[in-house]
């Protein structure tokens, strides 16, 4: 089969490595790919984005299938461009991407499937946004109803602050157009989880979870920013809380999709809370979480080509899925900066030496070839560090090892990644 993957990060790459160890492949491309990707996959200079360009490309070259990593070009149809023109591709249509796309839509999906998620209301007037979070109190949280890159949230300890974020996002627009509406919900707490589960349209089967560390620095403290680490599995993350969020959450927006006329096609990702009442939705995204994929990628056990062509063709229930019997984990490195504006262009070496220390895996995110053909830094999250172990302390060392054999002065990293699921509680950090 002749593949091109959509993306250029450390997601696509994982996806590149674990597509390129499949029997069923001969082709592999990526757009517009990185450096890391340029060694597993044939990288073709088209923007995420670009759907009339990637679709005359996939035409072109009779691609089989194509696997969006991002979120960005299915929300403007890319599955939909590709279905127009006879393509398969692994991701849902425009219509199902706003599960992720729209804040409101999911709470409405979430509301009409009896799926457990915070309480809400959606306002597009500021002034009444601001008179209700004074009814409610705090904690509550305050988000940009559109795609923000993850940064439309403000999860406000007082109402004072709450009544700040409403005024940026809604009358400063800090956000644009993201911002036209505002979503305030209930506060919840608890551990995060990044669930996923594969969905052909009819059919959903769990794919794995993971857990993020989404703060820039050590202690869960900084700004967020994209996700600085994932490990997996999560140890607090039971068989028994997977049997019900595929019950009580998964399957019936499946459905409810279905019953709407968009149904979903792709990998759902379930960003979960750990409350004290069980597991709730806090969003859905319509993608691999990135570096939540990364994890994934290196305990999949079964080839991934086979099941995303199921995917496409509703038979995932045909196909099995088979994880291996350890722990990964995931370091990303990135720029000086990030995540506010990273520095770009510096040198990275020792990834040679990296990636030759045993169950060590070097994903490239940010990164691009110079002519001389030197690795540097393009962009905010540049490297992924990651490495499998019998459990996950041992994937931790490694993946820190891995880590310490890179020379890159520029670049910085959480030192405690993955910590809290192997340290006793007292040293734990983040929850
Ligand atoms: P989102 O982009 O909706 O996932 O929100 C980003 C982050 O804000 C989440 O990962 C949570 O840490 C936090 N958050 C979002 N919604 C809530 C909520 N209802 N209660 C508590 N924290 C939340
Ligand atoms: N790492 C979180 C995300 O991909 O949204």
């Amino acid at each position: 089969m002749r593949v091109l993957v959509v993306g250029g990060g450390g997601r696509e790459h994982a996806l590149c490595w674990k597509l390129a160890q499949s029997p069923l492949l001969t082709a592999l491309w990526c757009a517009p790919g990185n450096a890391g990707i340029a060694e597993v996959a044939r990288c073709v200079p088209i923007g995420a984005t670009d759907i009339p360009a990637l679709v005359a490309f996939a035409v072109e070259q009779r691609i089989d299938l194509v696997v969006a990593g991002p979120e960005a070009p299915l929300t403007i149809g890319l599955a939909d461009a590709c279905a127009a023109a006879g393509l398969r591709c692994f991701g849902p249509s425009a219509a199902a991407a706003q599960l992720e796309g729209s804040k409101s839509f999911m709470k409405q999906v979430a509301d009409a499937a009896g799926a457990p998620t915070a309480a809400w209301a959606r306002f597009s007037d500021s002034a009444l946004a601001r008179a209700y979070v004074r009814t409610t109190g705090a904690p509550i949280v305050v988000k940009a109803d559109g795609l923000a890159a993850g940064k439309g949230v403000v999860v406000a300890s007082s109402v004072e602050e709450a009544e700040a974020a409403i005024a940026e996002i809604m009358d400063d627009r800090i956000h644009g157009a993201a911002g036209a509406e505002v979503i305030i919900e209930e506060c919840m707490t608890g551990p995060e989880i990044s669930f996923f589960a594969l969905c052909d349209g009819v059919t959903a089967v769990p794919f794995g979870a993971a857990q993020d560390h989404k703060r820039v620095g050590d202690g869960d403290t900084g700004p967020n920013t994209g996700g600085m680490g994932a490990y997996g599995p999560p140890p607090i993350f039971t068989a028994a809380m997977q049997a019900e969020v595929m019950a009580r959450c998964i399957t019936p927006v499946l459905a409810d999709m279905a019953a709407r006329g968009a149904p979903f096609r792709g990998v759902l990702f379930a960003g979960l809370m750990l409350t004290p009442t069980g597991p709730r939705l806090l969003e859905f995204n319509v993608r691999f979480g990135d570096p939540e994929c990364q994890v994934l990628m290196l305990r999949l056990e079964s080839d991934l080509l086979p099941l995303l062509v199921a995917a496409c063709e509703t038979r995932l229930h045909e196909v099995p899925v088979v994880w291996r019997d350890e722990s990964a984990v995931v370091v990303v490195m990135a720029a000086e900066g990030y995540p506010g504006t990273p520095r770009r262009g510096t040198v990275i070496r020792g990834l040679e030496a990296a990636d030759a220390i045993p169950r060590a895996k070097v994903f490239h995110a940010g990164t691009a070839l110079r002519a001389d053909g030197a690795v540097i830094a393009e962009g905010g999250r540049v490297l992924g560090l990651a490495a499998t172990g019998t459990d996950l302390r041992h994937a931790r060392d490694t993946a820190y090892a891995a880590v310490a054999a890179v020379d890159w002065p520029e670049g910085f990293c959480r030192g405690d990644i993955a910590a809290r699921a192997v340290m006793p509680p007292t040293a734990a950090t983040g929850e």
